[in-house]
């Protein structure tokens, strides 16, 4: 072939490249929004999305959402009228799957309220929070931890459950009072060499406990630390990234929201140095009116965290919405912007394009 024909389908075949990587990324750009923060999220059946104050788990090539089913009439004990203790009783631990982040399978109940004994921790009366579930690689198992509660919250307990598999049914094995002191928000993390943690709320919420668990992750090891002594928080999520370790946690406002406050450190067991709100955008001084729950990796993502959170409506509990946003570092300084849609492609986009 001839220089000049050789350039003619040159110029053709680059024409053709150019406008198919054009179409992509309109396609990218315009495709709906696979998360609208504080909007109603429905599973694939259609259903509202009943997963509340939740953890997730990927196992499998799949993502397996845990979280608080809240149904049923939002009341006020007399006994929590005075912190605006709004509750709807325990129906059980829902649990969604998915493969891409974006639709989610209903897998029902998979941990369910037990309504024929007034003492069990399950039982509709009591308060049975937080889930969080993790795999344990050596015994095959799927261990939940949860905060269990009365109803006014002063058993202050945390409970565990067990399953063969991720989608349950979970056993529940019992509570404790880790340490020998009160536990109530919670949430469950597991580092890179296999050991495992609860971290959660003490001594009257005034200041964190970082308990390790013993080695089938069923209890606690005895080995803590206490962190943020007096700081008064809760809804605590921690998370490793390039050796780092993240804190991030709210104040004890009950369902009210308030400013997420941040701590990174090199230890697990600290020392933890605080570096204040990492929100920026409007209502970052009330975590965009939510309160996180979790933060995951997305799978195959280099530096892709994705933070859960809840949008609580105190009188109408059932009907607490999401909030979910992309976490983004800047060397290691992490920032949480919001965005009030999105879609996983927001990780694949160069920094430049993403605000
Ligand atoms: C929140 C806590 C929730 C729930 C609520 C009850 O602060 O994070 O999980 O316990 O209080 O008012």
């Amino acid at each position: 072939m001839n220089n000049a024909r050789l350039g003619f389908w040159r110029g053709w075949f680059g024409m053709l490249a150019r406008g198919f990587a054009i179409c992509l990324a309109a396609a990218t750009l315009c495709a709906e929004p696979a998360f609208i923060p504080g909007e109603v999220w429905l599973d694939t059946a259609g259903n509202p999305i009943n997963a509340h104050g939740g953890g997730m788990l990927y196992f499998n090539h799949t993502y397996y959402w845990y979280g608080e089913n809240k149904a049923g009439a939002t009341t006020m004990p007399v006994v929590n009228k005075s912190w605006d203790g709004y509750r709807v009783d325990v129906t059980g631990i829902r649990c969604y799957s998915s493969k891409d982040l974006v639709h989610w399978r209903d897998e029902g109940l998979v941990l369910k309220a037990q309504t024929n004994n007034p003492a069990h921790d399950l039982h509709p009366s009591k308060v049975v929070e937080r889930p969080k579930v993790a795999y344990h690689a050596k015994t095959r198992r799927f261990v939940m931890w949860l905060h269990i509660d009365s109803l006014d919250y002063q058993a202050a307990r945390a409970g565990v459950a067990v399953a063969n598999a991720p989608t349950g049914p979970f056993a529940y094995v019992g509570s404790v009072r880790p340490e020998g002191a009160d536990s109530r928000d919670q949430t469950l993390f597991v580092d890179e060499d296999g050991k495992a943690y609860r971290i959660y709320s003490s001594e009257t919420n005034l200041t964190t406990y970082i308990s390790q668990l013993s080695d089938d992750w069923l209890g606690h090891a005895g080995k803590y630390a206490r962190v943020f002594p007096g700081a008064h928080i809760e809804a605590q999520i921690v998370f490793k990234r390039r050796g780092k370790y993240y804190f991030l946690a709210s104040a004890c406002t009950g369902w009210d929201p308030n400013p997420l406050r941040l701590a990174v450190a090199d230890s697990i067991w600290g020392p933890w140095r605080e570096c204040g709100n990492p929100c920026v955008g409007p209502d970052a001084a009330t975590t965009f009116h939510s309160q996180g729950a979790f933060v995951f990796p997305v799978a195959g993502q280099p530096d892709a965290f994705i933070f859960m959170a809840d949008r609580w409506n105190k009188k109408d509990l059932p009907d607490s919405r999401y909030v979910w946003l992309p976490l983004v570092f800047e060397q290691d300084q992490l920032k949480l912007p919001w965005l009030p849609e999105w879609s996983p492609s927001f990780f694949a986009a160069k920094p430049a394009v993403r605000w």
